[in-house]
């Protein structure tokens, strides 16, 4: 494989597409897309998410604590994208979207109906980043849709049908199919070179 060099960039494959959920103190929903998001901790159970410092999602979360990492699923393109390209400064999001949402159980910003997998958060730690501010939260609930739950245990991945973001190139793209089992099938090689 021949190599060239971006430099120093942000191109990395892939990113999940979320749509944050927050409100502000007039208690109004806003829905921000932010693809640099993930879990960083098994115990305690811990998201972190990346937030530019003029975004109105980061006012919200400083104000309030408290923010929803809502997965957003691919026949949501459109709207997710548009959540990215406007502020809650400048427009309701919720409304104009057409997206809906629900009251979570243990904090004030509301969980996206749309999304299969719902994610609350509390802000535990905050780390400055250039103009970008790294914000660490606790996970105190998580909800998945129900038709993902398989009778005798397992979820079915197939219902999450995830967007994945490709940054650098600005494209979104959908999932693909099942490769390998983690932390299952790399077995096969370990037993075959050591
Ligand atoms: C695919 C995509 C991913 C994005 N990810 C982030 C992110 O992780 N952090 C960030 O600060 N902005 C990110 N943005 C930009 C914000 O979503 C955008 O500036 C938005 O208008 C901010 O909304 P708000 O002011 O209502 O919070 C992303 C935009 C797109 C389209």
């Amino acid at each position: 494989m021949n190599k060239i060099r971006l430099g120093p960039c942000v191109t990395f494959f892939p990113q999940p597409t979320t749509l944050l959920s927050t409100v502000d103190g007039a208690g109004t929903v806003n829905l921000m897309t932010a693809s640099w998001a993930g879990i960083v901790s098994k115990t305690p159970p811990t998201m972190a998410i990346s937030l530019h410092q003029s975004r109105k999602s980061y006012e919200n979360i400083v104000r309030s604590g408290e923010f929803v990492v809502n997965m957003v699923p691919a026949h949501l393109a459109i709207e997710a994208d548009y959540c990215g390209i406007r502020s809650g400064y400048d427009v309701d999001k919720l409304a104009l979207s057409g997206l809906t949402t629900r009251s979570a159980d243990k904090v004030s910003a509301p969980l996206l109906n749309e999304s299969p997998l719902n994610v609350e958060c509390r802000l535990t730690l905050e780390v400055p980043l250039g103009e970008y501010r790294l914000l660490i939260a606790e996970i105190l609930e998580v909800h998945i849709d129900q038709a993902a739950q398989l009778e005798g245990g397992g979820l079915d991945a197939t219902v999450f049908d995830p967007l994945v973001y490709l940054g650098g190139v600005r494209e979104y793209w959908g999932l693909g199919e099942k490769k390998a089992n983690a932390y299952k099938d790399g077995l096969v090689l370990a037993a075959k070179v050591e």
